[in-house]
């Protein structure tokens, strides 16, 4: 078989999943999400779908948080990769809203390369800055999700989201042991790491992809009775992360899968400059200053 000795064109693959939009939590209190999320980790409330009050829609580069409200909220097992610029103004923007956050989970830890961030309900945050390298081109936004699965569920999760979803998935270990790499957009991973921790059970947080082959992975799984909601001719829901070899559950999540057809897909989104403020306005930044320098 003829290769190119110039490039790796594998490297260029995405695999079935071509982009990971939204993670989806509940908060019972948007008041409070708003000093989160958009004031404090500075990103940007949604301006033209769901700006009520029943959902809020947070945008973070071309990705997205959509925290339904009412009820209990969720607490995903693990936590969640983010891209941000600029880390002292991050850490200052944090610092803004600590005291008026005093009573919750909220917390904040300094790390080399990332800061760690709690939110008010627990949620785990991993904010790096942009280089370049390690989550690709991605300026603002998820690169990862990382969940916390049981010990032994590695090669079974692989399997399924191989065999399954037709998606990118490798076997890793490194120094905290094994761990599931799913690739599921540009930059973008789940990550199932092996912990012996005890986990709570699934609450109802889902993650949403985009799949090319759509209706492929659909039957496989209806084949199995994995299929928990069929909500639309776009889109459809499943939980159980199975090992194919044994029908075994290895790790409940919900994903809402979509087609690339769904009218959703690749929607431009709005992002603010959080540096940009009243009293220190500059004409024409009020987005797209986000950034990194080109030589990275
Ligand atoms: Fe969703």
């Amino acid at each position: 078989m003829k290769t190119s000795d110039k490039f790796d064109r594998s490297q260029e693959d995405v695999g079935n999943s071509v982009h990971m939009e939204h993670v989806n939590l509940r908060v019972p209190d948007q008041q409070i999400a708003t000093l989160f999320y958009v004031t404090g980790l500075g990103l940007t409330r949604e301006p033209f779908l769901m700006s009520g009050l029943e959902n809020m829609w947070i945008n973070i580069g071309r990705h997205q948080f959509h925290l339904g409200p009412h009820g209990v909220p969720q607490v995903l097992r693990g936590h969640i990769g983010l891209v941000i610029p600029d880390r002292l103004a991050l850490l200052q923007r944090l610092e803004l809203v600590r005291e008026r956050l005093s009573a919750t989970y909220f917390d904040v830890q300094k790390h080399d390369d990332h800061i760690e961030v709690i939110c008010p309900w627990g949620n785990r945050f991993r904010c790096y800055e942009p280089d370049g390298q390690r989550f690709g081109r991605i300026l603002l936004g998820i690169p990862y999700v990382e969940f916390q699965a049981p010990i032994g569920t590695t090669d079974g999760i692989v399997r399924f989201y191989q065999q399954a979803l037709k998606l990118q998935a490798q076997k890793q270990t490194d120094d905290k042991g094994s761990l599931a790499r799913v690739k599921i957009g540009l930059g973008q991973h789940l990550i199932f790491r092996e912990t012996n921790q005890d986990q709570p059970s699934f609450d109802g947080h889902h993650v949403q992809i985009y799949l090319n082959d759509f209706s492929g992975p659909h039957r496989w799984l209806l084949d199995r009775n994995l299929i928990t909601e069929e909500s639309d001719r776009y889109q459809y829901r499943f939980n159980d992360i199975i090992d194919p070899d044994t029908g075994r559950v290895l790790f409940v999540v919900e994903h809402e899968v979509r087609s690339m057809t769904h009218p959703l897909f690749a929607r431009p989104l709005v992002n603010r400059n959080p540096i940009q403020t009243n009293r220190a306005y500059a004409p024409g930044h009020d987005e797209g200053q986000w950034g990194m320098p080109w030589n990275a």
